[in-house]
């Protein structure tokens, strides 16, 4: 397929772009940012651009991953989000529905599911962690989820009108950067990492997966939206055991890990207070990561960790 990939300059679209080509596809690439992997430099907030783009390449599908994301509320207002992530989407869309594009596969963030509340974990008295699905009602905190949830539900609204296939994948985390200190293991952010597969992570190779079939998946599917993350190994009869006792509930789970982890110096979370539950992407999209806690753990086991984390 002829595929409009935006954000091909970005941590994603550098795996994505690549991953798409040695699928078969013919790729155009849309970013503010130069980079090997974008024939086009510009912006999707710039409408007259994408309906050039679309029509010059003669795009058959989209996958709509440009963003400014949670590093960027730093440096950039509230209307640039919205230009961005809503008016951009808009762009995209509307001009897929007039140009006849078969498919549109739209990354999302399972960070929108975050509240205040939700954020604040024990230290803020949560008895439970939250478990988190797509029916999960959503009360975004900042700039960043808040058009991330427009953008979605634009999704929605294009294919209902219009029924332009679409797929939205709610990725959780796979930035390669450290974060969220609070939750951090200070001394080691592949440590950090390790434990975030637990609940709350994904490798960029697994979201470049995910990405990849729902493309494929997209015309079957019409219109779903799915989390996409590590499939956790607990269960929601472990809610509050991991909010109390986090290591006690993943040693019930990984009898091993204990002493995997003292062997390399690593620590778990005293506390987990979230799980996003990937089960429904299991189910209808047909897709699970290849990389969980049990792989980090047998690569711990062959002492081959820095080779296998080196993406996390
Ligand atoms: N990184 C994560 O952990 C994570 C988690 C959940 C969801 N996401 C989502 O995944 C997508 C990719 O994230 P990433 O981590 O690769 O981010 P990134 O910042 O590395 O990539 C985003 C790309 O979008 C480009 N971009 C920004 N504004 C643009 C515009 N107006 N027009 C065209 N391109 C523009 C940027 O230049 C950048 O190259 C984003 O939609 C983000 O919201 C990321």
């Amino acid at each position: 397929m002829r595929v409009l990939l935006t954000g091909s300059s970005g941590w994603l679209g550098r795996t994505l772009g690549p991953a798409l080509r040695a699928a078969g596809h013919a790729v155009t690439g849309l970013d503010v940012v130069p980079s090997p992997e974008t024939a086009v430099v510009g912006s999707v907030a710039d409408r007259a651009l994408v309906r050039q783009v679309l029509g010059d390449h003669a795009i058959e599908a989209v996958i709509h991953s440009a963003a400014l994301h949670k590093p960027d509320i730093e440096r950039f207002d509230r209307q640039a989000f919205v230009d961005v992530n809503v008016t951009g989407t808009l762009n995209l869309l509307e001009e897929a529905v007039a140009q006849g594009v078969g498919r549109f596969v739209f990354t999302s963030t399972t960070s929108l599911m975050i509240c205040e509340r939700i954020r604040a974990g024990a230290a803020g008295g949560a008895r439970a962690a939250e478990w988190l699905t797509e029916d999960s009602p959503v009360q975004p905190r900042n700039i960043y989820g808040i058009t991330k949830l427009a953008a979605e539900q634009l999704c929605r609204l294009v294919h209902r009108e219009h029924g332009l296939p679409v797929v939205v994948l709610r990725t959780s985390r796979f930035f390669p950067e450290a974060d969220d200190m609070a939750h951090a293991i200070v001394q080691s952010d592949e440590n950090t990492k390790a434990n975030e597969l637990l609940f709350r992570r994904l490798t960029v190779e697994d979201a470049a997966r995910a990405h990849l079939l729902a493309l494929e998946r997209a015309p079957d599917l019409g219109f779903d939206l799915f989390i996409v993350s590590a499939p956790p190994p607990f269960s929601r009869s472990d809610a509050e055991a991991l909010i109390a006792d986090a290591p006690d509930v993943v040693a019930r789970c990984f009898p091993g890990y204990p002493e995997l982890y003292a062997r390399r110096g690593w620590t778990m979370f005293d506390s987990i207070d979230r799980v996003y539950d990937p089960s429904r992407a299991a189910a209808r999209l047909g897709f699970v990561c290849r990389t969980g806690f049990a792989q980090v753990l047998e690569a711990l086991a062959a002492e081959t960790s820095g080779q296998l984390t080196a993406s996390l």
